[in-house]
């Protein structure tokens, strides 16, 4: 299962993301959380130290794995397929919250036309990452709705937009979940977070009910986050808090079985 996680800046996309990374791989599942926020900081919710998120070598400078997928002999013709196994072998590091972590890096000009190999092998593996039963792949994503329809999350099962009931965080969910629908996304929903009150989590529902989208969770202000912010706390320090009980909770309601399917392959492609 593929799930990505979307919305505007500070909405509380690595929280959820981090979340339901965690709660995955405690319910056994192999979990691959990518970061693909050009401001990487997922790891450090995961439990990492910071010199530890710091030798992270990002997919866009691992000469590596890009010389392994592009050197294929045939100038444009990449080997495309990955999957889980190899990459969590491979590329990712593994965290105390039990979660693969794998960095994209900077991928500015992703999408807008180049095709040197680093960025293409970042949007094949985001496409062709290939996932069996027991598998998740949570993408954190950038910010705003750039890397949506341009082959970075058209092949995931679920995307969640997470918002505030600020009314720009909700027009930017709104213009992403949009994106993500005419991307051929499945399932697309609708979180609200940092939720202080029943009129708040009534605006996120109100919103949501104008623009025919789903609610699949509220998650309330949680102090307990705000302290975990400031001490630099992991996400398994959470355990118990309502913030974390509200990301259960919204797992149980996405039905992680209902999202397993297994992948096709597809060996090479010329990319252009
Ligand atoms: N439910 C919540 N209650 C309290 N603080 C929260 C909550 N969700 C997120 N935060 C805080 O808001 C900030 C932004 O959250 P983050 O998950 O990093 O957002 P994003 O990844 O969308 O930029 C962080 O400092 C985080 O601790
Ligand atoms: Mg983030």
């Amino acid at each position: 299962m593929k799930i990505a996680v979307a919305g505007k800046g500070g909405a509380g996309k690595t929280l959820v993301a981090a979340g339901i990374a965690y709660l995955l791989a405690r319910t056994g599942y192999t979990t691959l959380a990518i970061d693909a926020d050009s401001a990487p900081n997922l790891g450090f919710l995961l439990g990492l130290s910071s010199g530890d998120a710091d030798a992270i070598v990002p997919v866009s400078k691992n000469e590596a794995l890009i010389t392994a997928k592009t050197g294929t002999g045939y100038p444009g013709v990449y080997t495309l397929n990955f999957n889980v196994d190899d990459v969590v072998l491979k590329y990712a590091v593994p965290t105390p919250a039990g979660v693969h972590l794998l960095v994209m890096g900077t991928v500015l000009s992703m999408g807008t036309g180049c095709t040197c190999p680093a960025n293409s092998v970042i949007r094949a593996l985001l496409h062709h990452l290939i996932i069996d039963r027991d598998e998740a792949v949570i993408l954190d994503m950038e910010a705003g709705v750039e890397h949506i329809g341009r082959g970075t999350a058209e092949s995931v099962d679920m995307m969640l937009v997470v918002s505030d009931a600020n009314r720009q965080s909700l027009t930017i969910a709104g213009t992403i979940a949009r994106t993500a629908h005419d991307a051929g996304i499945p399932r697309v929903a609708l979180i609200g977070n940092r939720i202080v009150d029943v009129g708040q989590e009534r605006v996120i529902v109100d919103f949501a009910r104008a623009h025919n989208l789903v609610v699949t969770g509220i998650i309330p202000f949680d102090p307990a986050m705000v302290r975990a912010g400031i001490a630099g706390d992991a996400i398994s320090a959470l355990e118990g808090s309502d913030a974390l009980c509200a990301i259960g909770d919204i797992l149980s309601r996405i039905n992680p079985e209902r999202l397993k399917r297994p992948q096709a392959r597809a060996d090479t492609e010329t990319l252009t």
